[in-house]
């Protein structure tokens, strides 16, 4: 990894500047004392930096786990008792983190969990992987930044890292971090270092994790940058430094608005193939045999999770701020937003080909977590699935096998056991969520009238998945 090249001094071309005269000789020359970025840089060379990680979800406690495998010290920093005293009894509330790794970490000193964020002043990088959700506005909401924010300034001391890895949107760092931690009295760059580093998890993805996922970072000074990447540097693979905090911020709202869009893009194709009568599913792979210039992008009951249906919101929001509407986001947002709408339009117009009406018929979900083999169940369209069904009066069972129970607003239900009986009491299945573990041809065999939001079925067909 290198970084880019440093600016040059000044225009080319420029004239030489006139020579000074020579000072007088130094008696004996003093050895520069060593810098505070200098200092940090060593301390992470010798793993001798201690890491804090403000919030253990999703991403604070994969990060974490990452640091303390390559020989860091870490405490952890929650606000939720039950998240400390699980984490330090080694239970993992991460599917992508096992209990016996956590264990085994907690076990050797290598991690430890607290909520007193006092504690804040001990790490010597402290690493805020906290919440960014949006308003009922669809506005940002940087409460828990902010927060967190908060209680890193009242511990900040000379000396530390101050990453934010949240998804945000661009200018957070510099608009909203720097002045509070500089209202300490410390000076950026020189007391203390601020960076920006988007997580970019996946979680349940079985070859892309924390580790070997390219890490990008922007400071707020090159040295902020130096003394971040020398952190990061053993415990990920890559990392892929930029010339600011806000093009890292910008990086990862792309990634994701491209994601958004892409998948507007097929979900509105799958209404056009629909109404055309060809199968969406059959154009896409045939679409993605061309070697160059396409690429694969699936529909489905709309999208779901903590990030492709809320971080778009935050550029748009940045940027209504600067009077500029950003199309795409707005349109793909309204396309995915409506797919739940239409797959519960395709169980109504299958129950009346069968002289059903849906008040009263037993609808049976399968798979409620957003995407498939994971148990999250943030934003997932199957949420909405479930409503617009139940007020058209239908009766919703699901099951899922990553989700016992579901609770959001007035859904209150529990996950029922996958058997011949259940799939054939039910007068429709939709697949919403198509984990890998379901018996898909016991699904077919059973059921009478099914509508397939992924292609499951077939994606199981092709894969003999017939057990
Ligand atoms: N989940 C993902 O797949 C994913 C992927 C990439 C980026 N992100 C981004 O990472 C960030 C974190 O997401 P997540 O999914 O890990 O969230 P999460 O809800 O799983 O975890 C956040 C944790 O932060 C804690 N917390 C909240 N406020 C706090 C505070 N003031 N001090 C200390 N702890 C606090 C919560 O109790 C919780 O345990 C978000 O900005 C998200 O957009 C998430």
């Amino acid at each position: 990894m290198s970084p880019p090249s440093a600016r040059s001094p000044g225009p080319a071309g420029a004239p030489a500047p006139a020579a000074p005269p020579a000072p007088a000789a130094p008696a004996a020359p003093a050895a520069p004392a060593a810098s505070g970025a200098d200092l940090l840089v060593a301390k992470a060379k010798d793993r001798s930096a201690l890491i804090g990680i403000v919030g253990l979800g999703y991403v604070g406690l994969p990060l974490a786990m990452e640091f303390a495998r390559v020989g860091f010290r870490v405490l952890g920093f929650d606000v939720s008792n039950n998240v400390v005293d699980g984490l330090n009894q080694g239970r993992s509330h991460v599917q992508d983190v096992p209990g016996a790794q956590l264990a085994g970490f907690v076990k050797a000193g290598a991690f430890a969990a607290t909520t007193d964020l006092t504690r804040l002043r001990e790490p010597d990088v402290v690493s805020i992987c906290v919440p960014t959700p949006l308003s009922k506005t669809k506005d940002p909401d940087v409460s828990y930044v902010l927060a967190a924010t908060n209680s890193v300034k009242q511990a900040l001391r000379r000396g530390q890292l101050i990453v934010l890895e949240s998804t945000t949107y661009p200018g957070t760092t510099r608009e909203l971090l720097l002045p509070a931690l500089e209202a300490t009295g410390l000076k950026v760059g020189e007391d203390f270092f601020l960076a920006f580093s988007p997580e970019r998890v996946d979680p349940g993805n079985p070859e892309w994790n924390t580790h070997n996922t390219p890490k990008i970072v922007g400071g707020i000074t090159e040295a902020c940058r130096r003394v971040a990447t020398a952190v990061y540097e053993p415990a990920i693979e890559r990392l892929v430094p930029v010339s600011s905090t806000e093009a890292a911020e910008l990086v990862k709202i792309l990634e994701n608005t491209f994601r958004s869009v892409n998948i507007g893009l097929v979900n509105e194709m799958a209404i056009v193939c629909d109404k055309l009568g060809v199968s969406v599913w059959e154009v896409i792979e045939a679409a993605a045999t061309k070697p160059f210039g396409f690429m694969k992008f699936m529909p489905g009951p709309g999208v779901g999770g903590h990030c492709i249906p809320l971080d778009p919101h935050y550029l748009a929001w940045k940027m209504r701020t600067l009077n500029y509407r950003t199309r795409f986001i707005e349109l793909a947002g309204e396309i995915n937003a409506a797919m739940p709408e239409y797959w519960v339009g395709r169980v109504v117009d299958l129950l009346n080909e069968q002289g059903r009406a849906v008040r009263g018929s037993k609808v049976l979900v399968l798979g409620v977590a957003y995407k498939k083999d994971i148990d999250d169940i943030r934003e997932s369209p199957a949420l909405d699935v479930i409503r617009l069904l139940q007020r058209r009066g239908a009766v919703v069972s699901y099951h899922d096998p990553h989700v016992r129970k579901l609770k959001d607003e007035a859904i209150d239900l529990t996950s029922l056991p996958l058997t011949s009986e259940t799939i054939a009491a039910a007068d429709c299945v939709v697949i919403v969520t198509d984990h890998t573990e379901v018996d898909y041809a016991l699904v077919e065999r059973c059921s009478r009238v099914i509508v397939d939001t992924r292609n499951a079925l077939e994606k199981a067909r092709r894969k003999g998945g017939a057990r």
